[in-house]
Parts: structure tokens; C-alpha cells; sequence
């Protein structure tokens, strides 16, 4: 009998079709992805790809920026429900009373957003490429940085700017405690803190390297440490202990007796990938003027990091 996996495999060649996968998913399904990557890398993937349908294992502002980036491809989502606390915590209505407040103001938005509200803004950033976006704009512009306030007040404390601050944040990444970091610490003194910079002050102020999934993946490779807590969704773990199978990686603990765990991540499985594939559902579908607003301030971002080679 043919497993779940043979069958996607069948099908992917029948339909000429890709599978995106961000590193928070589920191991399984990070190992039928075509890709795997941070929200940047997927987003030039889809752009790049020749394939006629996507199919995204990630969350919804995900594919919902590969529809925009490939109107006339078939994107799908495997599981409607696979949200973001992060874009969740900006509504079209209230941030855009917000801008009228400010209209002298220049609006990055981090991807992690709606497609409204990517229509709203200037210009897109990723964790990636944030700090390089900003650092972009000439440097008496005055910014507005939304929806994640810890990567905002990251990005404003390397770059120096006058960025004003919108109040949304990622339920996961805020749960990670500082303290209990620092308890860890005293027992792997060698211990070194990898941070995703959705994480609160109090995290990056501790962390020996702050970046992106990707980033956080290729310092693992790249020194020679052999220790480290890693403050982001804990499935980017599964990565790191592949690349480095001598290495110990602490997932980051939290506040409370919640776990890190991304659940919108953690909804695409393989029967779902399998189901998506199969019956093309559910298929991203976005207004014609709503994805052109939206595409040029996406297009904004990966312009610049083209230029930079991120
Ligand atoms: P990356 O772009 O760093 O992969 O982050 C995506 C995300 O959702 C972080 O919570
Ligand atoms: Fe959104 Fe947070 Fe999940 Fe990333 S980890 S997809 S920001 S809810």
C-alpha cells in the first residue's frame, strides 16, 4: 500500500506542484517540503517558482504573500485556521485610524500582517531584512513600525530612527522568561542564547544572537559553540539538531505552564498537505486591487534585499 507521503510525492509531480514549509511546522512536514525557510525565503521562493500550484505549509499571511507575489498561481493553505496572534493583533480599522494620526509618517509593516494591511503600508520587512529596510529610508523619515512592538523596538535601537510604535505582539515569543534563561545559564555556563527578535527587551538583552529562523539556523552551523537555548517556536530545533547532531539545543522555557509551541504552525499535517493537494483546497483568493496595493510594498522589500543579497 502507498504511504502518505508517496502519495503527495504522486501527486505534486501530476499537478506540478510545490510544497513551501516554514521551520516552526511539524518535522514531517518540513521533510516533504520542496523548501524550507524563513518568511523571507519562502517569499522569493514563491516569486521564483515555476511550479502552477503552491501549496503552503506555514500560516496564512504566508501564503496569502505568495498569492500576491503569484496572482495567477494556485496558492493553497492546507488548514484555514492556521493563523498569526501576531497579525491577529492588528486590525485594518484600528491601524489605519492609527496612520491618519500620522500621515507625515512612513508605515513598515512587518510581514506578519493581513493583506490589508500590507496595502496600507509603504513597505514590507521581514526579521531578516527589518533593520536593513529601515536603515533604507532616508534618515530624517519618521516612521510608523507595525504590528510586532518587540522587533519594532529592536529595529529602533539599532538603527537610531524616529519610529513610532504600533502595540501587537506574538503570543509565543512573549512567553519567553528572561529569568528562567539566566537560571539556565548558571548550570551551562557555556550555554549561548539564540533569540528571535519578536522576543520582549528583556530576552534580547541577554541573547548572544539575535535574528531570523535562518539566521538562528546558520550561526548553529557556523561557530563552533556547542550549547544553546533557543528563544523562538522550538520547531526550528529539528533543523538545528539535524545540521549539528553533537550539539544540545534548550528550547527557551516560559513564564508559565504554557509550552512555546506555535499551534497555528503545528495544524498542517501530512493528511491535510495530502487532502490540499488532492481536492486543491483551500484555495487564497484576494481582490485584484487589494493584492496590487499590497504587492508594491512587498515588492519594496524584496527589491531592497536583492541589492543586499539577503
Ligand atoms: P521568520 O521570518 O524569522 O521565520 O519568522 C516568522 C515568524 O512567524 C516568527 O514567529
Ligand atoms: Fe505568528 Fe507567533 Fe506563530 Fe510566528 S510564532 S506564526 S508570529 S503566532
Amino acid at each position: 500500500m502507498d504511504t502518505i507521503v508517496n502519495k503527495i510525492n504522486k501527486l505534486k509531480k501530476e499537478k506540478n506542484a510545490i510544497i513551501l514549509g516554514h521551520f516552526y511546522e511539524n518535522p514531517e512536514v518540513q521533510d516533504i517540503s520542496d523548501f524550507i525557510g524563513d518568511s523571507l525565503a519562502l517569499a522569493q521562493k514563491a516569486e521564483k517558482t515555476e511550479a502552477e500550484i503552491i501549496v503552503f505549509a506555514g500560516v496564512l499571511f504566508m501564503a496569502e504573500t505568495a498569492k500576491i507575489l503569484c496572482p495567477d498561481k494556485k496558492v493553497l493553505l492546507p488548514d484555514l485556521n492556521a493563523g498569526c496572534s501576531l497579525a491577529d493583533s492588528c486590525e485594518e480599522s484600528k491601524f489605519n485610524e492609527f496612520l491618519k494620526k500620522h500621515p507625515d509618517r512612513y508605515v513598515v509593516s512587518y510581514v506578519n500582517t493581513s493583506a490589508k494591511i500590507k496595502a496600507l503600508s509603504d513597505c514590507i520587512c521581514t526579521s531578516s531584512n527589518a533593520v536593513q529596510v529601515v536603515e533604507s529610508l532616508p534618515k530624517d523619515k519618521k516612521i510608523i513600525f507595525g504590528p510586532d512592538k518587540n522587533l519594532g523596538a529592536y529595529v529602533k535601537n539599532q538603527t537610531n530612527r524616529d519610529i513610532l510604535l504600533w502595540d501587537g505582539a506574538c503570543h509565543v515569543h512573549k512567553r519567553f522568561s528572561a529569568n528562567q534563561i539566566k537560571q539556565i545559564k548558571i548550570k551551562h555556563p557555556k550555554v549561548k542564547v539564540l533569540a528571535h527578535p519578536e522576543c520582549e527587551a528583556s530576552v534580547l538583552k541577554i541573547a548572544d544572537f539575535i535574528g531570523s529562523t535562518s539566521g538562528l539556523l546558520k550561526y548553529t552551523k557556523e561557530f563552533d559553540d556547542t550549547e544553546f537555548i533557543i528563544a523562538t517556536e522550538p520547531g526550528i530545533i529539528y533543523q538545528m539538531q539535524k545540521a549539528n547532531p553533537d550539539k544540545v539545543f534548550i528550547p527557551a522555557p516560559s513564564f508559565n505552564e504554557d509550552n512555546n509551541i506555535c499551534e497555528y504552525m503545528k495544524m498542517t499535517t501530512l493528511e491535510k498537505i495530502y487532502n490540499s493537494l488532492n481536492e486543491e483546497k483551500y484555495e487564497i483568493n484576494l481582490d485584484d486591487d487589494l493584492m496590487k496595493q499590497a504587492r508594491s510594498s512587498i515588492t519594496k522589500m524584496l527589491e531592497i534585499s536583492n541589492q543586499l543579497k539577503l
